[in-house]
Parts: structure tokens; sequence; C-alpha cells
């Protein structure tokens, strides 16, 4: 079982996690409005994978013998800067994230938890590797500048993304 503390914190990990899925689903449709089908999809793929870091916590829980409560989700917001601004602010996101992750290792060791501390171990590499692909994007969105062409390419690079 669960520490109370622990259990609480990994059940608002959960929300953090669909509140992502929910963010990039909205940028999705944002980009999905403006004809930009590849930036949507990028955007669409990591929803599904924010959807299924959600699920990898809900099914810990559930593993360890706890039940998972499940909180409100918040509305995302529906305007962005399309694309520099709105890809900055993904980077952004995920090194929230990616701090709410290291809360969360935190507290697993003051709750002397080692199966959790290893389970989140996972999320620890993930988050270099998501903070890592949104700056890469940031980084050649701004190297290629915002003609016409050059997002029109990025918009063909990016929809390629088949992974979730
Ligand atoms: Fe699941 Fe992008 O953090």
């Amino acid at each position: 079982m669960l520490t109370a503390p622990l259990l609480k914190a990994l059940n608002e990990q959960i929300n953090h996690e669909m509140f992502s899925s929910y963010l990039y689903l909205s940028m999705a449709a944002y980009c999905e409005a403006k004809n930009f089908s590849g930036f949507a999809q990028w955007m669409r793929m990591q929803s599904s994978e924010e959807t299924k870091h959600a699920m990898k916590l809900y099914e810990y829980v559930h593993s360890r013998g706890s039940a998972v409560t499940l909180l409100a989700i918040a509305q995302p917001p529906t305007e962005f800067h399309f694309p520099v601004k709105m890809f900055e602010q993904v980077v952004e996101h995920e090194r929230k994230i990616s701090g709410s992750i290291t809360k969360l290792y935190e507290l697993a060791i003051k709750e002397n938890d080692y199966p959790t501390q290893v389970m989140l171990q996972w999320f620890i590499t993930e988050q270099v590797e998501e903070e890592k692909t949104a700056v890469g994007i940031v980084e050649q969105l701004k190297m290629v500048g915002d003609s016409p062409v050059s997002i029109m390419m990025m918009d063909r690079q990016l929809g390629a993304r088949s992974n979730g």
C-alpha cells in the first residue's frame, strides 16, 4: 500500500498528465483550425503520449493495492501564438512537469518507498527526452524563420510523427 501523502501526490500527478494531454490536444485543435495538419498531428501524438503517462501512473497505483481518485481537469487555453511561442509554451510546460516529478521522487524518498522511486526513474528519463525534443523544435523553428515556405516545411516534418 502507498502512504497517504504519496497516494495523494500520485493522484495529482495523474491529473497533471491528463491536463498535459488536454493542453496538447487544445494546441492540436488550434493548429487543425489553421490548416497546419502536420503541427496538429505532432500535438495529437504528444497528447496521446501524455494519456499514456497518466495510465502508467494509474496502473502503478493499483498495482500497489491503492485506488486512484480522479481529479477535475482544468480547461486548457484555446488561443496560442503560432508557432514559436506555442512550442516555447510546450518547453515551459514540460519543465513544470519535470519539477513535479522531481517533487514526487523526493516524497518517495521521504516515505521510504523504494518501488515508487524505481517507477519514477522512468518518468525522470522521459522528461529529459521530452524537454530535449521540444527545445529542439523551438530551435529549428527559430532557425528556419517565419516564411510560409519554412512553416510548410516544418509542418511536413512534424506531421511525420506517428508515435504517441
Ligand atoms: Fe508526461 Fe510531457 O509529461
